[in-house]
């Protein structure tokens, strides 16, 4: 079924590696509960057969960062799938049509001079290692324009939801009318 490597689909039911332990609403409509989360890369034409919903979205290039923000990224950001990372976060996001009618360079003035979006974020790495894939290209349907994945060890729960607070606190969330969060661990 043509999997494309940067193609990513979570799947909420019965199967997968991820056991959720809450889906919680932070802005808009919610997600059902569901027992586990599934991935895949495979192009999945439609739910599969007992999955309460999926969401899919693509990495891409970025938009925002700056060529030495880039570099201290590349230097203290840690890749997925670390063994000590029992627990992960997908928390999916919808923009305001006020975000997407302004320029990029209004954009990034937002994301990073008054909100230090990737400043705050520094301050969380390595110990949470995150994807950002967009969704908003792929379809008018999509319901979330980001799903961003983030995976931890547990003893780093507390610091991620201190970033989690310090984003949301941001200029930038001001255009975010969707978000939910769903928990999963190992
Ligand atoms: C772990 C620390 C984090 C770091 C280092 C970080 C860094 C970044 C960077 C550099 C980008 C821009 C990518 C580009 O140039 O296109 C970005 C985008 C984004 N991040 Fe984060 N981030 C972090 C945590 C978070 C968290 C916790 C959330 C959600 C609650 C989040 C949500 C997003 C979203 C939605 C975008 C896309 C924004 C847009 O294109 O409009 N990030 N992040």
């Amino acid at each position: 079924m043509n999997p494309n490597p940067r193609l990513h689909t979570f799947i909420a039911g019965k199967g997968g590696p991820w056991k959720i332990t809450e889906i919680r609403i932070i802005t808009g409509e919610g997600l059902p509960m569901a027992e586990r989360l599934n991935y895949t890369n495979e192009n999945l034409p439609a739910l599969p057969e007992g999955a309460a919903w999926m969401l899919r979205g693509a990495t891409s290039n970025e938009r925002y960062v700056t060529q030495p923000e880039k570099e201290q990224l590349i230097a203290k950001q840690e890749g997925l799938d670390r063994p000590q990372a029992d627990c992960a976060v997908l928390i999916p996001i919808r923009k305001n049509a006020n975000w997407w009618a302004l320029t990029q360079d209004e954009r990034r003035k937002i994301f990073e001079e008054q909100s230090h979006h990737n400043q705050i974020g520094m301050d969380y790495l390595p110990a949470i290692a995150r994807r950002l894939h967009h969704c908003r290209d792929l379809s008018e349907a999509e319901p979330f324009d980001f799903l961003t994945w983030f995976e931890f060890a547990e003893k780093d729960i507390a610091e991620f939801d201190r970033l989690l607070a310090r984003l949301r606190a941001t200029e930038e969330w001001k255009y975010i009318d969707r978000e939910v969060e769903v928990r999963v661990t190992h």
